[in-house]
């Protein structure tokens, strides 16, 4: 009996160490138990992994959800069980392809003619790592769906958040922005060869940068924008890479990613957190690494840099915000 003590004790310690850094690495829960009855929640990219389970979170807590996805087979799938789920019948699914400038604006019409008002937006969506494509108005496609779709999009429902205020933006980066740069020349990789993953980089920097610029626009609004990076989950964000689903991926690297990688419900935990919790009514212009503040990359702090970008997406967009209330429709310009 005694020679099975040490190896018995030995797996304990090596399982419970695992338990252990699981935990530690995967953040977590929204400490916040408050409820958001009456209050209209849009979330972006929601037919699956993390914008899924945020919509399903504030479901529970009771808001009327607006699940914005590009299909609408996949985003009716996912409304139907969370209403299933939650028992709330208040999650509806509405059509948004961010790769189109058409797409959003006339989904913003619709919310701005029929929802009487907008307390929660989160900026979910995104693509990562595909190939050298362009969306439907030529922009390079992870800088056009991650950044300048978001940024079209929450210009047209300004209006509506700030009479519904006080409201809340919530803006996906990634901790891959520290690796990202705003390169003027070419934010759409016209002229450099392409790099998928600097371009990601780019779009997740670009995010930050529209976090920190929108905050500055709308103090004393009543409406706060922050930024976060969920962490690492265990989604379909890898579907460019190659390895997502691959033999080598779910045998060899499953076990050391089950260690490291959140699951889709944890992974929403700073999204719900940043959207209901009350300690964080009047903290704007931030960055999140899940639960906790955080300092970003240096570049995502250049104000400069963020005034810049910000006439440089209005532009490529077709919007001239004069000021942040009275957003005007231009001609496209490239
Ligand atoms: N997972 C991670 O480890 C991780 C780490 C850091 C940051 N993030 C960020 O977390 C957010 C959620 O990512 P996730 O991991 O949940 O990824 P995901 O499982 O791939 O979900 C991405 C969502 O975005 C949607 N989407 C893509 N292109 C779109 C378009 N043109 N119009 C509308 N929706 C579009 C997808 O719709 P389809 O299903 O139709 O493609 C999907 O619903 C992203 O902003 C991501 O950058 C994730």
């Amino acid at each position: 009996m005694n020679r099975f003590l040490l190896p018995l004790s030995a797996l304990g310690t090596v399982v419970g160490g695992a338990v252990l850094l699981k935990d530690n690495v995967a953040g977590g829960v929204c400490p916040s138990k408050a409820t958001i009855p009456g209050k209209t929640v849009i979330v972006t990219g929601a037919n699956t992994g993390i914008g899924k389970q945020t919509a399903f979170e504030l479901a529970k807590r009771g808001g009327n959800v607006i699940l914005a996805c590009r299909d609408m087979e996949k985003c009716e799938a996912a409304a139907r069980a969370i209403r299933r789920e939650t028992l709330n019948h208040h999650v509806n699914a509405r059509h948004l392809d961010l790769a189109s400038l058409k797409s959003i604006r006339e989904f913003a019409a619709k919310i701005n003619e029929e929802e009487e008002r907008v307390d929660i937006l989160v900026n979910n969506a995104a693509v990562m790592r595909c190939p050298h494509w362009t969306t439907e108005d030529g922009f390079e496609m992870q800088f056009g769906v991650n950044h300048l779709g978001h940024f079209l999009l929450t210009n047209l429902l300004l209006d509506k958040l700030k009479a519904s205020a006080p409201s809340r933006i919530i803006n996906l980066s990634s901790l891959a922005h520290v690796a990202g740069h705003i390169d003027f020349d070419d934010l759409n990789w016209q002229t450099r060869k392409y790099d998928p993953k600097a371009a990601y980089s780019q779009s997740k920097l670009a995010i930050v940068l529209f976090t920190k610029e929108l905050s500055r626009r709308l103090q004393g609004s009543g409406v706060t924008v922050n930024a976060l990076h969920p962490g690492v989950a265990r989604t379909e964000l890898g579907r460019h890479t190659g390895m997502h689903g691959s033999t080598f991926s779910s045998t060899t690297l499953g076990p050391i990613f089950w260690l490291l990688v959140k699951s889709p419900e944890l992974a929403a935990q700073p999204s719900t957190y940043l959207a209901v919790a009350e300690e964080l009514a009047d903290v704007s212009g931030k960055y999140f690494d899940g639960l906790k503040q955080k300092a970003p990359a240096p570049e995502a702090e250049d104000e400069e840099v963020a005034r810049r970008l910000w006439a440089e997406s209005a532009r490529l967009v077709g919007l001239e915000v004069s000021h942040v209330s009275s957003v005007r429709e231009q001609p496209l310009a490239r």
